[in-house]
């Protein structure tokens, strides 16, 4: 009884060692120690966020061969790319935490792992690509930019990076839905017609309401969350309601108002049967996005094997050269 009873202890004075680094903000590293639990919920979280990246490339993807002009397509290639390597730093911070990539990838085909729910809606025409640069990452950057002083170091570090292609990301959208709002009457109702698609999945990306969320009180102890899923979503609104001015749009939602006493703008109801709707599989493209990607990972197997083998190549042909200096 004794061992165990010191075994408690010890492990009692680790977490209360570990909050104290987290209070004072000192950042968590891959080799420190850490709860089972923080690991647990920095896995989840960033594995999500990986999935929702490379996820996230199959909806704008969709229109690289459709779009307008070879600007517009070189600036969307750039964009889809992008979005693929955010997805690789992304594993590659999660790896340092003892998780492998092969086993997200797994978790992610078996429909055992989320993804941003943002990513299960279909992109019907060009204004969509607009709405999206636009919407999903302006709402990406306002969720994103206080992750990079999250209190574990690799996925700080990854947000810093991630957050400056973010910013191209959503000014391109913007861009694009000004020339549209400027164009013909067609283009400004295609340009409507988008916003009003995407503004309320965009709103729904910041998670639950503070009250149903699940994991924001401890993230914002372990400082993963600086702020709530809420007053992220208010910022998100805030910044959309002024925006929107300029483009000679309007947001979907009549129940949208400035409140001078608050400082904020109220907004109306949000659909949260659509939103759980949508995270538990049933969305618009949810099933479409799963085969898609299953079938991208078997097409693409060559190419990981034909990586695997030069690199394994070149080690073992750098060994040999190290033993013949060695030898010398
Ligand atoms: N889509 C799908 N699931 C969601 C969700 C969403 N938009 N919002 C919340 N959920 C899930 C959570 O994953 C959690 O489920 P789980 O316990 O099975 O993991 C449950 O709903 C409860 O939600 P919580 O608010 O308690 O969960 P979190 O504390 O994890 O907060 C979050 C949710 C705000 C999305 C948080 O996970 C986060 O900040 N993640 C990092 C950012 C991210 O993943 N963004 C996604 C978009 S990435 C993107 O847009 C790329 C850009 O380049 C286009």
């Amino acid at each position: 009884m004794e061992v165990s009873g010191t075994r408690t202890a010890n492990i009692q004075s680790l977490e209360e060692q570990f909050q104290a680094k987290i209070d004072a903000e000192i950042r968590i590293e891959p080799k420190d120690w850490m709860p089972d639990a923080y690991r647990k919920t920095l896995i989840r979280q960033i594995g999500q966020h990986a999935h929702s990246e490379i996820v996230g490339m199959l909806p704008e993807g969709n229109w690289i061969t459709r779009a307008p002009s070879l600007k517009r397509k070189q600036i969307l290639l750039a964009k889809v790319q992008d979005e693929g390597g955010h997805g690789l730093y992304l594993y590659a911070a999660a790896e340092t935490l003892g998780v492998s990539r092969e086993q997200m990838i797994d978790e992610l085909h078996a429909g055992k792992a989320k993804y941003s729910s943002i990513f299960n809606y279909p992109t019907i025409n060009w204004a969509d690509i607009g709405a999206i640069g636009w919407l999903v990452d302006g709402a990406a950057i306002m969720n994103q930019v206080p992750l990079c002083r999250c209190s574990y170091g690799p996925y700080a570090r990854a947000m810093t990076r991630v957050c400056k292609e973010e910013s191209f990301h959503q000014r391109q959208g913007f861009e694009l839905l000004l020339v549209m709002s400027k164009g013909s009457d067609e283009q400004k109702a295609m340009a409507q017609d988008a916003i009003n698609r995407w503004y309320w999945p965009a709103v729904m990306m910041f998670g639950p309401s503070d009250g149903e969320s699940l994991h924001s009180a401890q993230s914002a102890q372990w400082k993963i969350k600086r702020f709530s899923n809420d007053e992220l979503r208010q910022r998100f609104v805030d910044m959309i309601a002024e925006q929107i001015k300029f483009l000679g749009l309007v947001v979907p939602d009549p129940d949208l108002k400035w409140n001078e006493e608050r400082g904020h703008y109220d907004f109306g109801p949000i659909d949260w049967d659509e939103f759980w709707n949508v995270v538990k599989g049933n969305g618009p493209c949810n099933r479409e996005r799963l085969r898609t990607r299953v079938k991208a990972h078997e097409e693409g197997a060559w190419v990981r094997e034909a990586a695997t083998a030069y690199a394994e190549k070149k080690e073992k042909r750098r060994q040999e050269s190290a033993a013949k200096t060695l030898a010398a």
